[in-house]
């Protein structure tokens, strides 16, 4: 059944508290549930829906008295009383759950050992019945009865009021949360658990707990988790003026879980791989990911939490808002510039894919089937990059105005888009011309630009013009209001000073208390609009976009040599990165249609003095380096393709590699032998920069047959101290096939096979492998015995894993449609989220040949006529049968 937005209603009855009980068992689980019903119009007595689901009814009263058959309706998704007393009543229900036998890690569940929930979306329907949408909000308790030997850990929201041993080896614990929630973040966790505790002072003074609870012998690895809090804690302070709210802050890790992690009140849970980190198990990446997803999470606590959504179709005012805050968290413990560059890129390859195919939909989508099939690229990242641009709008201080405002008004309340964006304009007084459009509209700007320069008039002009794409369900678009940060580069490199605009009938003036302004935003709000620089003393390079203000696709009119030229000058590091991105996309669709000629495919040699150039300066960062170096992924070429073809486009790359390593390899040796050390593991950012340079580095050499290189790499595996630097060895031989790669591969089981997260890593390498015939290898490692499809990061790294590889994914025999088609029927019936996920890697099949198309499109029918199959399956193979 699909929802819509438009159909949103006010609910008839509000919950006032909330009071559970939870008895855990081995075989069910008894869940009470006393909830406090107060009509929102008072005296109409309208039925009330209760959403329900794999929940057995025991009894159910209003005000003490138990309802009998007729008085109310159940089916497999509702409890409805037909008709509730008019005035506030006391319900209270009683049911049987089973979360042994709960496999789709929604609801309660159990993950080694250990009850645990996950109730975003819609899984608090699983627990109990329940009003389940977020605009009910309600302040709970929450009592926990289990055997106490198998679950001495019992926890929940808010802080703990009671707690006692019971007859028969049982003990309880009760909690209370004083502040009113949402039922999605409600949280229930039971078992054997240690915690690391640490305290934070917050800026008003008070102290407040801090655990982190895991399994005992994990506690070594919560270092990191520890110190990513604190200095979330205090980021959120001194950035946002947010303070915590209560004297206690748990976080759980379960190794089984669908997602990242899930930011609960004051009781947030995780993925262990988001959790658990040493030196000598996680990389540099892991590192990055638990700083960013434990900001993230407890972000959440004000933005999202404090302040919730109306529904869920507004699922980006939350979760958009609290991505650009951990981006933002993470750039200024790190490298802006870095930070930045991944972001794109992941928007770019992920996002603008979405975009382009059947699951396109807006910030803010107008339907949906599964809910859950809606925790997206384009809600969270495209969502990010829409409050990035209100801040690229109003500055610094006029975004904190705003936000400031935001949590006045709507502390406690469940809102909408709407409100976050009238906050905004209201703390400004700023004129957002049609910038909600944002928020409706799906598809990426196609924005081009012209430039000219008049000698004479020392004016320069540009000329913008924009389209979208039509989307499904929009084929019409109107222009889309685009901020593009920009300046002019003079013949030496350095920005020039601007003075003034004339757009639209209208000159303004570009100071900023007297100072020159080298930079600036244009507001283009229009299908075509020209500005026009005056006083400008030569022709100009012009530097659009900075820091990729807006989410959209820019083709302007520059030159080869004036990228070169950006490339090697622009004061904005972001804009360096790009010109040659855009460079090395140019070369390697060249090459793509070489490639398809049957001709010689050749490097330009201006190409690889621009990427010496920027190996040898010393000035520049070097993980800003390492990014630089790295070619655009195969999946953002073939985007740029009419017809995809990924062998033509791994050939290519593969061959720009190698040539690289080729040519450079004097270069690439020396910076593996400086970039060296033999000091202990830091995350920071130095060290971590180093590392960086130092294995891509060694990832282009590893591309050449040459035995003094397959020596060095042998040895920088053999050496290496951290995860990083061995994880990042290991892929550097496994490039290749031969005997050298099954020895490293098997070394690396024998020494990690104890330890799941990395052997999670082992999966991964060699599924997402591009060696061919790769399919093979990867059905004998579905049944290999550290293998299991009930658990999602497996799943994620062999099998999503093995879908990131475009040659062996889309081989032209269909050998990996098959594979991905049997196992999604198979996954679905375990866990419907994770299914949903994987039979995403067909959304794109129109964009591949006619041979490919059919192969892919009978695997889609096939899952779309699978008996039993899930609502979240259902919604993405239709919708990508749709098209
Ligand atoms: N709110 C969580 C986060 O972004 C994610 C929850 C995902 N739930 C889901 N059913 N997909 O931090
Ligand atoms: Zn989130």
């Amino acid at each position: 059944k699909e929802i819509f937005l438009k159909d949103y209603k006010l609910p008839d009855y509000y919950f006032d508290t909330v009071d559970l009980s939870f008895s855990l068992g081995e075989e069910k689980t008894i869940v009470c549930a006393k909830i406090s019903v107060v009509p929102r119009v008072d005296g109409v007595a309208a039925p009330l829906a209760l959403d329900g689901s794999d929940l057995k009814l025991i009894s159910v009263k209003i005000n003490g008295n138990e309802l009998k058959e007729g008085d109310y309706h159940l089916d497999t998704r509702h409890l409805i009383l037909k008709s509730p007393p008019s005035g506030n009543f006391i319900l209270e229900t009683v049911t049987e759950i089973l979360p042994q036998k709960n496999t789709s890690l929604e609801g309660l569940y159990k993950s080694s050992g250990n009850f645990c929930t996950q109730c975003e979306a819609e899984g608090f329907r699983k627990i109990t019945f329940y009003q389940d949408r977020p605009d009910i909000m309600a302040k709970y308790t929450c009592r926990i009865e289990a055997d106490k030997s198998l679950y001495p850990v019992l926890l929940s929201n808010g802080n703990l009021i009671e707690q006692g041993d019971l007859e028969g080896g049982k003990h309880f614990a009760l909690w209370e949360d004083p502040f009113k929630k949402p039922c999605y973040l409600f949280a229930l966790v039971a078992g054997q658990l240690e915690s690391r505790d640490d305290t934070f002072i917050t800026c008003s003074g008070r102290k407040v707990d801090l655990r982190i609870w895991v399994p005992q012998q994990d506690l070594p690895k919560t270092e990191h988790a520890m110190y990513s809090l604190k200095a979330a804690m205090k980021w959120d302070e001194e950035v946002f003026g947010r303070e915590y709210d209560l004297d206690l802050f748990n976080i759980v890790a379960v190794p089984d879980f669908n997602m990242g992690a899930m930011e609960n009140k004051s009781l947030n849970i995780f993925n262990s791989k988001l959790v658990l980190a040493s030196p000598e198990t996680a990389t540099d990446a892991d590192y990055a990911a638990i700083l960013g997803v434990i900001g993230h999470e407890y972000f959440h606590n004000w933005t999202g939490n404090r302040v919730t959504c109306r529904d869920w179709f507004q699922l980006s005012l939350k979760e958009g808002l609290t991505v650009f805050r951990d981006q933002e968290f993470s750039s200024d413990l790190g490298s802006r510039t870095v930070k930045r560059i991944g972001d794109v890129s992941k928007l770019r390859i992920y996002q603008f894919s979405q975009d382009a195919g059947p699951m396109a939909h807006p910030v803010r989508p107008h339907s949906y089937i599964k809910m859950d099939n809606f925790y997206t690229v384009t809600v969270y990242e495209k969502g990010a990059e829409v409050v990035r641009m209100y801040k690229t709008l109003l500055g610094s201080e006029g975004f904190r105005k705003g936000t400031d405002l935001y949590f006045e008004r709507h502390d406690g309340q469940a809102v909408t888009c709407e409100d976050f964006f009238a906050a905004m304009r209201d703390a400004n007084n700023y004129d957002f011309a049609n910038f909600l459009l944002w928020y409706s509209q799906a598809g990426t700007p196609i924005v081009k630009v012209t430039s000219s320069y008049n000698a004479e008039a020392h004016t320069f002009s540009l000329k913008f013009s924009q389209t979208v794409p039509p989307t499904p369900g929009q084929p019409i678009k109107e222009p889309m209001f685009i901020p593009v940060s920009m300046g002019l580069l003079d013949s030496s490199g350095n920005d020039m000073p601007l003075s003034s605009i004339y757009h639209d009938g209208k000159l303004e003036s570009i100071t900023s208390g007297g100072q020159p302004v080298y930079s600036t935003v244009l507001r283009v709000t229009k299908g075509e609009e020209e500005f026009v620089f005056n006083d400008v003393a030569e022709k100009p390079i012009p530097s659009l976009l900075r820091g990729y203000s807006a989410p959209i696709r820019l083709h302007s009119d520059l030159t080869e040599n004036d990228l070169f030229f950006l490339l090697a000058h622009d004061s904005d590091e972001f804009n360096r990165w790009e010109a040659g991105q855009i460079l090395a996309r140019k070369l390697m669709l060249s090459q793509v249609v070489n490639f398809q000629k049957d001709d010689k495919l050749v490097l330009d040699p201006q190409f690889v003095h621009g990427i010496k150039c920027i190996l040898l300066d010393s000035s520049l960062d070097k993980e800003f380096i390492a990014k630089a170096i790295t070619l655009p992924g195969e999946g953002e070429i073939m985007d740029m393709m009419e017809v995809a073809d990924p062998d033509a486009v791994h050939a290519v790359r593969s061959f720009i590699r190698k040539q690289l390593a080729f040519e450079l390899k004097q270069e690439f040796i020396n910076l593996v032998k400086e970039n060296r050390s033999s000091g202990k593991y830091e995350f920071d950012h130095d060290n971590m920069a180093r590392r960086a340079l130092k294995n891509t580095a060694l990832g282009y050499l590893a591309s050449l047959e040459d035995e003094e290189i397959t020596e060095l790499v042998l040895n920088e595996y053999k050496t290496a101290t951290n995860m990083t630097d061995q994880f990042s060895a290991l892929a550097a031989i496994a490039q290749k096939p031969g005997q050298p790669r099954e020895d490293a591969l098997a070394d690396f089981y024998n020494k990690w096979q104890h330890d799941f997260l990395v052997v999670n890593k082992w999966f991964a390498l060699q599924s997402a492998s591009d060696i061919p015939g790769n399919v093979e290898n990867v059905k004998k490692l579905l049944d290999h015995p550290a293998f299991d499809l009930r658990n999602p990061n497996k799943v994620y790294s062999l099998i999503g894993g093995f879908c990131a590889s475009p040659v062996n994914f889309h081989a032209k025999d269909g050998s990996g449609y098959k594979f991905l088609g049997d196992l999604v029927v198979q996954l679905d019936k375990l866990n419907p989220q994770v299914a949903s996920r994987m039979v995403s890697a067909f959304s794109r099949w129109k964009r591949y040949d006619d041979t490919r198309q059919n192969l892919a499109k009978a695997q889609l029918e096939m899952i779309v006529s699978a008996n039993g199959l899930s609502e979240n399956v259902y919604e993405i193979a239709s919708k990508s049968l749709a098209v």
